[in-house]
């Protein structure tokens, strides 16, 4: 395949940065699209030019470093899949694709398509820790029967990758899917119920603190979500909220 690629390029945080086209020839319609750019990359150094700076780990899935938008997407074209589970077949021969960074106040660019997303990691650390009784009493975690019901939904909200496609994605650059997930993944649970009050409101308030929008309803997080997490942990976390805002502290 020979592709354009339009990608935004910006040397560090204060730079005004700019997209910048590139011609790329060759390219396997199996090859991921990370591995697209790391041919990309070998091509910018041996002719002694600044590689284009992306974040990954995993490359499969699972650690949500792979950030970024491709053609206006949040992970790019597909359903439940993150940019490094994407495959070049997904694109046509001849085709220009536009690689941006997301674009939120609250992850600000470090370098072209990098962005920091340590303000996700400040709403876990607010969240404080799930507390273990060891005082002679301790119950066998396997020993407390839990509805297959509410197993299941503290499980997929645990999936949450922390990718932040959710945040890139709304139109308020609205984190309440993430912190949903996260918030509910705990409180379904008796083990992180004993927390779960403190919990939802050092969440909510470390979320607003970081400058992410609120949530007016328009479900787009939903939709590019690479791990399906529902609204519904939105919901849940309103819920929490408003229950734990009356109750004394
Ligand atoms: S809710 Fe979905 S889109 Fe948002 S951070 Fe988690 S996995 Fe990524
Ligand atoms: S590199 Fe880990 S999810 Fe893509």
């Amino acid at each position: 395949m020979n592709l354009t690629l339009k990608i935004w390029r910006q040397k560090s945080k204060d730079d005004k940065g700019q997209m910048v086209e590139y011609k790329i020839s060759d390219i396997s319609p199996e090859m991921s699209f990370l591995e697209m750019i790391d041919v990309l990359n070998n091509q910018l150094i041996e002719k002694g030019e600044d590689p284009v700076a992306f974040d990954h780990d995993c490359r499969e899935g699972i650690c949500g470093a792979c950030s970024m938008y491709i053609n206006g997407e949040a992970h790019g074209p597909g359903r439940g899949v993150t940019t490094c589970q994407l495959h070049m077949r997904s694109f046509k021969d001849g085709d220009t694709i536009y690689i941006e960074p997301w674009r939120a106040k609250a992850f600000p660019v470090i370098k072209d398509l990098v962005v920091d997303r340590s303000a996700f990691d400040r709403i876990i650390q607010a969240g404080g820790f799930v507390s273990v009784n060891t005082l002679g009493n301790t119950l066998d975690a396997n020993a407390i029967p839990i509805e297959k019901s509410v197993a299941d939904a503290a499980f997929d909200a645990a999936t949450c990758i922390g990718c932040g496609a959710c945040v890139a994605t709304c139109k308020n650059s609205s984190a309440m899917l993430f912190v949903g997930a996260k918030v509910s993944q705990l409180s379904l649970l008796p083990q992180g119920k004993v927390e779960a009050t403190k919990r939802v409101k050092n969440m909510v308030k470390q979320m607003d603190k970081e400058g992410f929008g609120n949530c007016t309803n328009t479900g787009a997080c939903e939709v590019e979500c690479p791990k399906g997490i529902s609204l519904e942990n939105i919901a849940r976390m309103n819920r929490d909220y408003l229950v734990a805002s009356v109750a004394a502290d």
